[in-house]
């Protein structure tokens, strides 16, 4: 949800800073724009991506040391080149980019107004920009100790970079809410909201916190809170690989990232599963793990594919380890007063670790005695740093907008607690223990094979290109994947797409099958089998067209279906993380038949940090 990116050091700014907006292009693509420090401030910026702004600065001077970039997800105002950042004050003292909402730039603004101030754009940063200037004038105050005052009347959020026209050795970045790493390199600074910029530059990060600002001047940094305390500069050194952020051979990251996760899924569980095939270790949970073991209640909050993940969760947890469990979409249980007892134990699931809601949801549920946990992507993303405790998922940096690694390291991750907690309240025997883990060791060899079935599933969705809606359907550890495959098709190839139980279909969704319908039924082989099987015959007694994913070597279905796509067998728990693999195959290859752009869906962000 926006993107950052800033230098200040000895080499030239503007490239340094395109390619990282580049990198950052994931969070928002809407505008994008660049300040750089240059006898003076000069600003380029322009509606569209980041080839658009290298467009439009073609043939300009876009030398200097110093500079700042930004690329948009708009919130206030529509993406046009008036409100991509960055912005400058009225008399061009302070120019910056923000990420995030200021609540209050309603009222900060009608104030300005009454001091002469006039407004170009309809952005919340307008007012700030304004504002840190009008303190800095009327104050005559240092631009340090302006930013400072400026931010300590603020509500809201945010994440800035801000330059002076006054003074060209000078960067300031501040955070709250909104994430901001710096990157410390050689006499040389970086600011941006993820490493992914910085890496190719340096491995030493410093993840700022909320209320921290960074003030460096050129080849020294001071880190202090806006109420100006002196704080020590934690740096630390970061295991991320180029390689993983760059599409590698693949026309698409998501495509690549589908591709990936017989390693991502690997990465999740290696070194977790004791050599004896008989425990799970979870060192991110050894301290609190007593209370979870003892939690009366779960309760999984989530957005989006992370709560579709936490559904699957609840079915893995309740069965193995027979602890009731609650599913919450994180924007709903933040407003929504929920109860929380002190001995229920929230997990968090996020592959950002930056999702606004799901923040918020975590700071609700701590401030209720609550312990929380997390189950995060990103390292050192506020949700790891906001919660007691937590599980990374190692499944490397997703680019694709659309979540398709992540979600399935997620569920790894869900199964090894699910497992864990098993063993430890004795509802999982050793012997089901060994067999759990050693179906878990089997599934990126089985999702290898699912892979090889990709032209299959490019063929059938030449098929299904055109269609105007789908239905999704699937039973107990399927349902979970109906919706996922649902989101999937909706958010990359914008055709309307539902998901739904099975069972549920004839209460309603039926009046939709026709002989236009496409239905999606995942109905490989478990307990609902039978079931489902009866629920295809009703599909196709009403004309429907049925997609449906089964088995390897399944007879029965290949025998009403219109088209068939096969999974391997593997332990029911597991089943959800092989049957979503053709679902995120179908939903690729039909947005991309369909002209749309797969990586960067229109209207989407990867990092929601806003509500
Ligand atoms: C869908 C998708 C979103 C995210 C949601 C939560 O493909 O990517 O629905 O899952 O915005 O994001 P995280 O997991 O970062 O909290």
């Amino acid at each position: 949800m926006c993107g950052i990116v800033a230098y200040i050091g000895n080499k030239q700014a503007f490239p340094i800073i395109i390619s990282g907006l580049k990198r950052l292009e994931y969070r928002g693509y809407d505008s994008a724009g660049i300040a750089l420090f240059n006898e003076g401030v000069k600003v380029y910026k322009c509606k569209g991506k980041v080839s658009d702004l290298e467009v439009h600065t073609t043939g300009e001077d876009v030398s200097g040391t110093l500079g700042i970039g930004h690329t948009r997800w708009a919130t206030h105002g529509e993406p046009n080149d008036v409100n991509a950042h960055p912005h400058t004050s009225q008399r061009g003292y302070v120019t910056l980019i923000h990420n995030g909402i200021i609540e209050n730039y309603g009222e900060l603004r009608r104030k300005l107004e009454r001091r002469g101030y006039e407004f170009k754009s309809e952005t919340d940063t307008e007012v700030l920009v304004n504002l840190i200037e009008y303190i800095y004038l009327k104050g005559d105050v240092s631009c340090e100790i302006a930013v400072r005052l400026a931010l300590s009347k603020v509500i809201g959020a945010f994440g800035l970079a801000i330059i002076f026209n006054e003074d060209p050795d000078l960067l300031i970045g501040a955070r709250r809410g909104s994430p901001l790493v710096i990157g410390v390199g050689n006499k040389e600074y970086f600011l941006a909201s993820d490493a992914t910029p910085i890496i190719e530059h340096t491995n030493s990060v410093i993840f700022m916190n909320d209320d921290d600002v960074a003030v460096i001047r050129r080849g020294e940094l001071t880190l202090k809170t806006i109420d100006n305390n002196l704080l020590e500069p934690e740096i630390q050194t970061i295991d991320l690989d180029i390689e993983e952020i760059e599409k590698g051979g693949f026309d698409h990251f998501m495509l690549k990232e589908i591709f990936e996760q017989p390693r991502s899924i690997k990465d999740t569980f290696r070194g977790r599963l004791s050599a004896d095939l008989n425990d799970i270790h979870l060192g991110g949970l050894y301290s609190v793990l007593p209370r979870l073991v003892e939690a009366k209640r779960i309760i999984l909050i989530g957005c989006g594919t992370s709560w579709h993940a936490a559904l699957l969760g609840e079915y893995l947890i309740e069965e193995l380890a027979r602890i009731p469990v609650e599913v919450e979409y994180a924007s709903e249980f933040r407003y929504r007063n929920p109860v929380i007892y002190p001995d229920d134990v929230v997990i968090a699931i996020s592959q950002s670790g930056e999702t606004a809601d799901t923040l918020a949801a975590i700071k609700l549920a701590k401030s209720r005695g609550a312990m929380v946990l997390g189950i995060c992507n990103v390292v050192g993303s506020s949700i790891p740093r906001e919660t007691h405790a937590g599980v990374y998922t190692h499944a490397g940096p997703e680019i694709g907008v659309a979540s398709t690694k992540a979600f399935t390291a997620q569920v790894t991750v869900l199964t090894m607690i699910a497992i864990l907690l098993g063993k430890h309240r004795k509802t999982v025997t050793n012997e089901l223990a060994t067999t759990l883990i050693n179906e878990l060791g089997s599934i990126p060899a089985k999702i290898e094979r699912i892979l090889e079935s990709n032209s299959k599933i490019e063929a059938i969705a030449r098929l299904f290109k055109d269609s105007t809606n789908f239905l999704y359907l699937g039973r107990g550890y399927f349902f979970p994947v109906a919706l996922e495959g649902a989101l999937k098709l909706k958010e990359i190839s914008y055709i309307h797409a539902e998901g739904y139980p099975a069972a549920e279909m004839k209460h309603g969704p039926i009046a939709l099958i026709d002989d236009k319908m496409p239905v999606v039924v995942i109905a490989a082989k478990d307990s609902s089998y039978d079931k489902v099987v009866s629920n295809i015959q009703e599909v196709k007694a009403r004309k429907g067209i049925v997609i449906a994913i089964v088995s390897e070597g399944d007879t029965t279905i290949k025998g009403m279906a219109d088209y068939t796509i096969e999974i391997p067998e593997v332990h029911e728990t597991m089943e959800g993380l092989l049957a979503v693999v053709p679902l995120q195959l179908l939903s690729y290859h039909i947005a991309l038949m369909r002209g749309c752009n797969v990586d960067q869906p229109r209207n989407l962000a990867k990092s929601v940090t806003v509500e």
